[in-house]
């Protein structure tokens, strides 16, 4: 992409209204615009990230064997009538009548949706285990939407629901999405730890809300210090495998959110308890039968008796991700994107447009690097060199490629990690081939 003509509407000053660093970074990286209270667009360069975030989602759903599909957004309000939420979800739910009025809602959740497509197809036991999700915006009508994507109204979710025959079985998809989700936010970079939670409305006994440590987070957690050291990429997960050994080994150290706290057994923790503030990027929860006998989806069982399929449902906060990534990765210049989610790979800046042999060497740079599929960024802008610097690290680019007159005449460029902001002086080839090897 050539910055001359991508659309790119970056702040130089902080806006009023975004309290946190995620939410101003956001505005002024040019990557939403705010439509409605808790309600955005996604610009060129937030959208970006969003896909990204959203495909690393995805392969890890596929990986553990769930099947992706896509429920509506608008959904009828006679299923949410059968499982008893039309009336409990309250003042969250949008609701709303179409012509013939009929009561529609925008949905904030899909068990009911999905519990109704299963019950249309599934009828017998041998049709079970299934795995399913979709990754669809959804709507609460929240009473304090704020910071930005973090607390919006309307937001993009990625929510999975498991069918099982037994409990069992049940306790084997619940495992498989907890690894999943583990995998999934490692390879963001982001150290999320799975802690023990409440159900809430979703109802249920056992839950998991995975939280990634921030100073901004809504929410009080308590955890013991080593789970900050565990790595899941460090070993090879098998979906088909008994994944007990790994959730237990996850779980055998105390970690609660604010409602599950339990303060004697947190005190035994002495100086290994940290006490912080996170945010909620997952949230996982096994609630068996709860929809599956409300909605009378029964299936047949081996001796043809009637079988309620054991259910959990399973969540991924992604548009709220891309702020909380940001919140975990950022210095006083703007965002500093872990690679597997940034917008692009490279950028290339021009720091003397209209000179020929600038412009050669960044033409060629930009053409080597699309076409080794490294996506870059081409600063070609006629632009004071400290305006492009300033846009760049704002936007958060992982390495840029700096060419001038000056190294030119060296046969060389700068070549700049955003993380570490180590600049090294390098030939273009050397600088293509790091990009490439
Ligand atoms: N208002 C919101 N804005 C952005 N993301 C949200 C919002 N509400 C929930 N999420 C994301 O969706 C995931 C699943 O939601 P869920 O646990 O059902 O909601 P809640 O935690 O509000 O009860 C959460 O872990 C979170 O990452
Ligand atoms: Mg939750």
């Amino acid at each position: 992409m050539r910055m001359s003509q991508y659309f790119l509407p970056t702040l130089k000053e902080d806006p009023s209204e975004a309290q946190i660093v995620s939410h101003r970074l956001m505005l002024r990286a040019g990557m939403i615009r705010q439509s409605s209270a808790g309600i955005y667009s996604w610009l060129p360069l937030g959208l970006k990230v969003l896909r990204k975030v959203e495909q690393i989602v995805r392969e890890e759903q596929d990986a553990a064997g769930c099947q992706e599909l896509l429920m509506p957004t608008i959904q009828p309000a006679e299923l949410w009538q059968e499982s008893g939420r039309y009336d409990d979800y309250g003042a969250e739910m949008l609701r709303i009548r179409d012509r013939h009025d009929r009561d529609m809602l925008y949905g904030p959740t899909n068990e009911e949706l999905i519990t109704e497509i299963v019950r249309a197809h599934i009828r017998s036991y041998k049709d079970l285990p299934k795995l399913l999700y979709h990754i669809q915006w959804k709507f609460r009508d929240e009473v304090r939407p704020r910071f930005g994507v973090m607390r919006g109204r309307e937001f993009l979710m990625k929510d999975s629901y498991s069918f099982n025959l037994n409990h069992e079985g049940a306790r084997a998809a619940y495992n498989r999405m907890f690894v999943a989700y583990l995998r999934t936010f490692a390879r963001m970079g982001l150290k999320a730890i799975p802690m023990a939670a409440d159900t809430g409305p979703i109802g249920g006994d056992l839950s998991h809300e995975f939280i990634i440590l921030a100073e901004t987070g809504e929410s009080e957690v308590f955890c013991h210090r080593d789970l900050l050291e565990f790595d899941v990429l460090d070993e090879d997960v098998d979906h088909a495998a008994d994944l007990q050994p790994v959730v237990d080994r996850w779980t055998s150290l105390y970690a609660a959110t604010d409602e599950k706290h339990d303060e004697a057994e947190a005190a035994k923790l002495g100086d290994a308890l940290v006490n912080a503030r996170g945010i909620e990027v997952g949230h996982i929860f096994y609630f068996g039968t709860k929809y599956s006998k409300a909605m009378n989806a029964a299936v047949t069982g081996p001796d043809g008796e009637q079988v309620f399929p054991e259910m959990g449902s399973y969540g991924i906060g992604v548009s709220r991700l891309v702020g909380g990534l940001i919140e975990a990765f950022h210095d006083e210049n703007g965002i500093i994107w872990p690679e597997s989610v940034a917008p692009f790979g490279a950028a290339v800046i021009d720091l003397k447009v209209g000179d020929v042999d600038c412009d050669a060497v960044c033409d060629d740079l930009y053409a080597k690097l699309r076409a080794a599929g490294v996506d870059p960024l081409y600063e070609d802008r006629d632009e004071r060199a400290g305006a492009k610097f300033a846009d760049m690290d704002l936007i958060g680019v992982p390495w840029q490629i700096v060419v001038g007159p000056r190294g030119i005449k060296n046969g060389v460029v700068e070549f700049k990690n955003r993380a570490s902001g180590e600049r090294e002086e390098i030939s273009a080839e050397s600088a293509l081939a790091r990009l490439t090897g």
